[in-house]
């Protein structure tokens, strides 16, 4: 199937590393050119220079996604680097876990501010550029985890949010050629998750509760992603795609 992502501007955020970094490399594979930005400033050079070896057409940068400036900054860069933007993946975020009595107001604002402020911003520095063209796409990342997790009120509730954003958007939109959609994945194998002090069980249990009985890998992400912002998917738009393997 021709994703018809060849002509097409993709810019990944939180794309140094796990399901953005899978994403950017997925959408240069089909052609598009992609920016990998993220507050990980070598993290973001490495992941372009890794695609760009590989006659793949690439940039890196460093955003910080709740800083107003350094997103007005990206997109610009975008424009002159690649003329302009034609997909979004609001990607970055980060967990902070803690019982809610526990939990400081750095904790709740600095997870909710990535993922719903970030999307915002970012969101709302590419929107005129896609209402001029006609055509757009915007993908964010959401989690299972607006199901409700305990020890992740704040990340629960900011995974939630993206979700009413997402159709907020979509139905604010999509006359313009802009589809809105979210994905939600279930546990996937990034190095942030293999980090945690209880991987092994976390892995292991994926394994056990999952219908498909393995913990999902980046790719399975990245798959979804370029579905969504592919040509093939312009009927498609306010909605939430799990990729938890059956887990939903
Ligand atoms: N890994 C999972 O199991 C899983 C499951 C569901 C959803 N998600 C979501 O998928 C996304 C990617 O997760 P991942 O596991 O690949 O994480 P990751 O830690 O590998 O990547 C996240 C990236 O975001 C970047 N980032 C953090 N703050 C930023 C900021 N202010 N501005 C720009 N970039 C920033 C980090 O530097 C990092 O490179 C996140 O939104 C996460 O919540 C992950």
């Amino acid at each position: 199937m021709d994703l018809g992502l060849n002509d097409k501007v993709a810019v990944i955020t939180g794309a140094a590393n796990g399901i953005g970094a899978a994403t950017a490399a997925r959408l240069a594979a089909e052609g598009a050119s992609v920016v990998i930005a993220d507050i990980d400033e070598s993290g973001a050079h490495a992941q372009a220079t890794a695609l760009t070896a590989s006659g793949l057409r690439a940039a890196g940068l460093r955003v910080d996604v709740t800083d107003e400036a350094s997103v007005a900054a990206m997109v610009e860069r975008t424009r002159q680097t690649f003329g302009g933007v034609h997909i979004l993946v609001n990607n970055a975020g980060f967990t902070r876990d803690m019982r809610i009595a526990k939990m400081g107001l750095d904790a709740w604002d600095s997870v909710v501010d990535v993922i719903l402020k970030g999307a915002f911003l970012c969101t709302r520095a590419v929107l005129p550029g896609m209402t001029e063209q006609g055509w757009g796409r915007i993908i964010n990342v959401s989690s299972r985890a607006h199901l409700g997790n305990p020890g992740q009120a704040n990340y629960s509730a900011a995974k939630a949010g993206l979700i009413g954003f997402t159709r907020a958007l979509s139905l604010e939109n999509a006359r313009f050629g802009i589809t809105v959609n979210a994905v939600a994945p279930g546990i996937i194998d990034t190095e942030t998750v293999r980090r945690l002090f209880h991987y092994e069980k976390i892995r292991d249990a994926a394994a056990k509760n999952t219908p498909v009985p393995r913990i999902g890998h980046p790719d399975d992400v990245a798959d979804a992603i370029a579905f969504l912002a592919s040509e093939r998917a312009s009927y498609i738009s306010g909605d939430l795609l799990h990729i938890s393997g059956g887990r939903y």
